[in-house]
């Protein structure tokens, strides 16, 4: 079994809904198994820690999940375009995998929420690719085969699966960009999955 590691970070709900069907979307693919992970918040005070384990949902990632999985789903709200500091300063931690090359190969997919409908959901799917594409990890974004790319009205990118949730978050994850939230766990586990064969 292919565990394929689906790491997100998210304040108010909506990138945690998204993993949920990106991991629903891992699991369809015979031979894949999703590992739901998260970051701890990032806090101004020095002092200030978390629960070393997180009172509800899911674990904290640990650098041995990067290690075990075949391929990475990776989830971030937008913060200016970018994305947010908990899931960048987990990145930074990674220099120790990044020297031996451990996710050199591996395919690897993001996905995001924006309060706002432009306010940088393309920006902040590259800007997660980033730190995977120097990790060597070979980026799976989503083809115009599936329908809802042209269809939606509000989040779905090429780029990465994304969710438009409004000022408040009152927005539910529309039919569209909850299809291609399973359709990207369904293609980033399935190339996994034959990667691994034919390798
Ligand atoms: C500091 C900060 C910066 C943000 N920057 C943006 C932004 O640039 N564009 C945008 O549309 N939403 C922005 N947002 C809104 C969140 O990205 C959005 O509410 C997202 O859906 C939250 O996801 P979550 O429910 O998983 O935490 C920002 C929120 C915060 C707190």
């Amino acid at each position: 079994m292919k565990e394929i590691l689906v790491l997100y970070y998210s304040h108010t709900g909506a990138v945690k809904e998204m993993a949920q069907l990106v991991a629903r979307g891992v699991d369809q693919v015979k031979g894949a198994s999703a590992r739901l992970r998260t970051v701890p918040r990032v806090s101004a005070v020095c002092e200030a820690t978390e629960p070393a384990v997180p009172v509800t949902g899911a674990p904290y990632v640990e650098l041995k999940d990067l290690e075990e999985c075949a391929a990475l789903a990776l989830g971030s709200p937008t913060r200016f375009g970018n994305m947010a500091a908990p899931l960048k300063y987990f990145w930074d931690s990674t220099g120790e995998l990044w020297l031996k090359a451990t996710l050199a190969g591996k395919p690897a997919a993001v996905f995001t929420s924006t309060a706002s409908l432009h306010g940088g959901q393309e920006s902040t799917l590259i800007s997660m690719m980033l730190p995977l594409l120097h990790h060597g990890m070979v980026i799976v974004g989503l083809p115009y085969s599936e329908p809802e790319l042209l269809a939606t009205a509000s989040g779905g990118t090429p780029y990465g699966a994304s969710h438009h949730a409004g000022p408040g978050g009152e927005r539910q994850v529309s039919d569209e960009e909850r299809k291609l939230c399973i359709a990207l766990g369904r293609r980033l586990a399935g190339i996994a999955v034959k990667l691994d064969r034919s390798g």
